[in-house]
């Protein structure tokens, strides 16, 4: 299983932090954000990592993470030079792909979940991890039938079919790079993961996971804040 972490984009939301250093950069209390999903894919068992990166603040990040070795794992990188969309991260990691299964996780997607169990068991098709909120048409919304039974995947819709948003943690067997290469971008101009995952359901090859534990999408300076005061107070409580 390879592990790829997304840390594209120009976040236009968070300016002017942005204007200074990429999102994923931005301190969550006392770690800069990627350290999470990083730690996040480490848990999982998953060593080799290749972290896209925008070309803007691109050294900086080689200068924070380096090899990896002292995370005890081995990272690549690659540039993504404009924000084509999530999906474009396996056209980049195609070749370190190179016919594996691979985890991608967003580099603003901060959990406390252990998922070793559901990666190291996945055998094909794809899954991804779906978590109830207050706020689904911000992301990914899972539709569900009466058995509880996935049937459709929205990107942020206007009337969404549940509460639980799809967050950024993806796993898939090797055909996505195929998939996301006959992708068409949508009226954002972007190649979407929600329709790479609509592919995997509608074939019937999708795992759709619930889980209930802290899930933040750190992009938006509410979440940023709220994600820190969070990480700030399990710091303290950890110190007593
Ligand atoms: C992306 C995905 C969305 C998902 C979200 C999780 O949205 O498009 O489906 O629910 O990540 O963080 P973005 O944050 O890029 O707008």
């Amino acid at each position: 299983m390879k592990g790829i972490v997304l840390a594209g984009g120009r976040a236009t939301r968070l300016r002017p932090l942005t204007l200074i250093t990429s999102k994923q950069l931005l301190p969550v209390y006392n770690q800069p954000m990627i350290y999470y999903p990083i730690q996040t894919l480490i848990k999982a068992g998953i060593k080799d990592i290749l972290i896209i990166i925008a070309p803007e603040y691109s050294g900086h990040f080689l200068n924070l993470l380096g090899t990896g070795e002292n995370f005890g794992a081995h990272f690549s990188y690659a540039v993504q030079m404009e924000p084509k969309g999530l999906a474009d991260a396996f056209i980049i990691g195609r070749h370190f792909i190179d016919g594996d299964d691979v985890t991608m996780i967003l580099g603003d997607n901060i959990f406390e979940e252990d998922f070793s169990q559901e990666i190291q068991n996945f055998k094909s098709g794809a899954m991804i991890f779906a978590r109830k909120v207050t706020d689904p048409e911000r992301f990914g919304v899972v539709e569900f039938d009466q058995n509880k039974k996935a049937i459709s995947i929205e990107e942020k819709p206007t009337h969404p079919k549940s509460n639980f948003a799809v967050v950024g943690l993806y796993t898939y067997d090797k055909r996505v790079v195929d998939f996301a290469q006959n992708l068409q971008p949508s009226p954002r101009g972007e190649i979407e993961i929600t329709d790479l995952n609509n592919i995997y359901l509608k074939n019937g090859e999708m795992k759709v996971n619930l889980f209930e534990s802290l899930w933040e999408d750190a992009g938006t300076f509410d979440s940023l804040l709220r994600v820190s005061n969070i990480m700030a107070e399990k710091h303290l409580a950890s110190q007593k």
